[in-house]
């Protein structure tokens, strides 16, 4: 038998409807907060992501699937969705509108990872980047709206985490010390961090090796370094969560496994002792670089990406359903040969007017039939047998209280339509579930 790939996952019936709902709601989410979809290749010439000798982060060092193609060219399947839509904002021109620019995507990204839950190959992102300014209110837009997503969700046990790591000119300055002091202390860190050390020694601070580490605990801190501006920055960041009574903590020792940040970074933890390790369900930051370091104009940049997979794990954790039950209309149960062809027009007809029906193509037993309409969760099932069929009458039953009535062939659409309930969704604030 051929089995899947390690590191992913089938997403069978039943959870396909918990990411079909999850998607809708961030459809939602953005549309409130005016980003707009893009979608950009899953993959990409290999240099979007491999663009610098210097980068230290393991995602682009160990985990990208690399690929020649059969033209020869070197390929990348996308390990994050950032640089690819930084990619396709600068070749697509999307600066000259000289405004703001926000975006979101959903999908695929692949990371050659250890498995383990809520760590996968194959995963799934939500993303939002919003280009154009240096306001650090953009920063809290793009944090409000991965809070506003939560909300929506009714995810509860979350702790955001805030940092910055200066413009720069303090980068420039705070590397400066870091390496200084821990090349006195290099013999107290990993492997890792000594590579770290040489490229960028900002990531020994998150290292999870060392992370107890005497050296690590009495490191030099960011804030000791910041210019007024990083300063000035950071605070504006700081007071317009307050006034938003979102709740943050500052962790010092938040770096970021990617290298293109400056400014504010944050990562939001769903923080359920019994979860996993795994529980950081978004993460993002400025990064003020990227889009003229992928050849467009010097062009300010904030962005956000959550685990999707990370964020149904944490809502079933947590005991929300963000979806009912499976639930159709009504299903048809038919007896003879005349009824079994009309019923196959009468499903046609239910369906253009908006009822979920099916109905039972083997022509099985009539206690099969009636199991297949229970399996399904029919609010009604409809029975049509030759003989009703002479009479252009049906029978109908309601499986919630079980009362049976025969109605004319004629009034069955007007009969459902009255009966069915018509629903807003407790998530979406939308439509009939
Ligand atoms: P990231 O921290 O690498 O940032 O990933 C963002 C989120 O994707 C993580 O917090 C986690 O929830 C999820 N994630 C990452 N790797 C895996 C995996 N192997 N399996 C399951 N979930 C995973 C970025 O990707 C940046 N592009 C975020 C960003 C957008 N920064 C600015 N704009």
């Amino acid at each position: 038998m051929i089995t899947k790939p390690k590191g992913t996952y089938d997403v069978l019936p039943g959870e396909t409807r918990r990411w079909v709902k999850l998607e809708e709601v961030i459809r939602k989410i953005c549309a409130l907060s005016n980003y707009e979809e893009i979608r950009t290749p899953i993959f990409e010439q290999a240099g979007t992501f491999h663009r610098d000798e210097s980068d230290a982060s393991d995602m682009v060092n160990k985990e990208t699937y690399d690929f020649l193609d059969r033209g020869g060219r070197e390929m990348t399947l996308r390990p994050e969705g950032t640089a690819g839509v930084v990619r396709a904002f600068v070749e697509n021109k999307l600066y000259t509108n000289n405004g703001i620019t926000k975006l979101y995507y959903l999908g695929p990204m692949f990371r050659y990872e250890r498995q383990q839950k809520g760590r996968y190959r194959q995963f799934s992102q939500f993303g939002l980047e919003a280009f154009g300014s240096d306001s650090p209110l953009l920063d809290v837009d793009i944090i409000t709206t991965a809070i506003n997503l939560l909300e929506a969700l009714g995810l509860k046990g979350i702790k955001v985490r805030i940092n910055t790591l200066g413009d720069k000119e303090s980068r420039d300055a705070y590397r400066k010390v870091l390496v200084d002091y821990f090349t006195k202390h290099k013999d107290e860190l990993c492997e890792d961090c000594h590579i770290r050390l040489a490229k960028n020694p900002l990531r020994i601070l998150d290292c999870k090796v060392d992370k107890d580490s005497k050296a690590l605990l009495e490191a030099p801190k960011i804030s000791d370094y910041l210019n007024e501006s990083s300063k000035k920055h950071f605070e504006m960041v700081k007071k317009a969560l307050d006034n938003l009574n979102i709740s943050y903590t500052v962790d010092e020792k938040l770096v970021r496994g990617l290298d293109y940040y400056s400014n504010t970074v944050f990562e939001i933890e769903y923080t359920s002792t019994d979860f996993g390790a795994q529980n950081v369900i978004c993460a993002g930051g400025r990064y003020n670089d990227l889009v003229s370091d992928l050849g467009g104009p010097k062009t300010s940049a904030v962005g956000l990406a959550f685990g999707m997979d990370r964020l149904l794990l944490a809502l079933e954790h947590e005991g929300i359903e963000i979806v009912k039950p499976k639930r159709l209309h009504a299903y048809l149960i038919t007896l003879g040969e005349n009824a079994f062809l009309k019923g196959v027009s009468l499903v046609s007809e239910l369906r253009k007017g908006g009822i979920m029906v099916d109905m039972d193509y083997n022509q099985k037993s009539l206690k099969a039939q009636f199991k297949e309409a229970d399996k399904n969760n029919a609010k009604f099932t409809l029975i049509l047998g030759d003989d009703e069929l002479t009479k252009g009458l049906i029978n109908l039953k309601n499986n919630d209280d079980d009362s049976k009535t025969t109605i004319e062939l004629e009034q069955l659409y007007g009969y459902l339509l009255t009966h069915l309930p018509s629903k807003k969704c407790n998530v979406c604030k939308e439509g009939k579930e």
